[in-house]
């Protein structure tokens, strides 16, 4: 079914990404024209799949100290070793950590616990760069397909889920730094853009479900496959906050709020994003 890459495409993907990146600078038609123009183009192929091939391996394969796999070891939610659907069902409450964890997060934990490998370790690198590649990236990725197409059931139980879904809508219209912004200053409005970037209004469930569902996503502009804790910090970076502290309980009560927010959405990715 998934096949894969060719070289020849691969280079049309590279030149692809040079225009996206130009069309900041020359607009003739808007971002979301070209990337239209981009899935015309390549039919269903996304990059993210190489991502997906490196990420089901890094699943799967015995490593770290304890030389054992994420498959044998690592709960998500549904099961030990269950990786379908258990996307859907994120951010929810661990009893055994005793948090709300995110995808990201809970990989950190099943790295840590389960593998052996010290936290630094298993965070390092957390956004790949060039040809320094994440390792929780390639596992989002292949993750997040485990749950393309089944719909969101995000638990809201316990009460610490509903904890974190309150901080995350606080943090969501706080406003502060330089600007005096807050999410909600860009992405409370429908139709609402940037340049010719559409915003999308993320308090309403119509538009939190097209922006959840549809992330992690390959972005054409970086070359990259970025996760939702990616897109969160470099929306603090375009709010001109300090930096995101990567799994804190911000970034992961942010992902909460936009998850309720999305619920019952059906997940359609990875995604391909400008
Ligand atoms: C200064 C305006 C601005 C602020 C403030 C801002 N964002 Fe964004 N956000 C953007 C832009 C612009 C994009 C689209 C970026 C792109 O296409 O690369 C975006 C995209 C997103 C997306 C992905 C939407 C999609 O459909 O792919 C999410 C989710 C998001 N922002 C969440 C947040 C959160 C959470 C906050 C607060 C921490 C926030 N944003 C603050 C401008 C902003």
């Amino acid at each position: 079914m998934k096949r894969k890459l060719t070289a020849a495409r691969s280079l049309l993907w590279a030149l692809a990404a040079v225009t996206v990146a130009g069309s900041a600078v020359a607009q003739s038609s808007s971002p979301e024209d070209e990337i239209a123009q981009y899935r015309a183009m390549f039919g269903d192929d996304n990059p993210a799949e190489l991502w997906q091939t490196r990420g089901e391996a890094l699943w799967k394969q015995p490593r770290g100290p304890k030389n054992v796999a994420l498959a044998q070891v690592c709960d998500l939610g549904l099961g030990v070793g269950v990786a379908a659907g258990a996307y859907a069902q994120l951010p929810r409450y661990f009893s055994d950590t005793g948090q709300v964890q995110d995808l990201e997060s809970r990989l950190v934990t099943c790295m840590v616990r389960g593998q052996g490998f010290t936290e630094p370790e298993a965070i390092q690198q957390h956004f790949g760069k060039g040809d320094a590649k994440s390792d929780l990236e390639a596992l989002s990725a292949y993750l997040v397909a485990q749950s393309d197409g089944k719909p969101m059931h995000v638990p809201f139980d316990r009460p610490e889920e509903r904890a974190a879904y309150e901080l995350g809508k606080q943090v969501f219209f706080y406003r502060a730094g330089t600007h005096d912004f807050s999410c909600a200053t860009c992405h409370s409005q429908t139709g609402k853009r940037i340049r010719l970037q559409i915003l999308p209004n993320l308090t309403t469930a119509e538009g939190a479900t097209a922006a959840y569902t549809t992330w992690p996503a390959y972005r054409i502009s970086e070359g990259e496959f970025r996760t939702m804790e990616w897109r969160i910090q470099d929306c603090f970076r375009q709010q001109r906050l300090p930096q995101l502290k990567y799994l804190s309980p911000v970034a992961i009560a942010l992902t909460e709020y936009l998850a309720r927010n999305a619920d019952g959405g059906v997940i359609k990715a990875p995604g391909l994003k400008r």
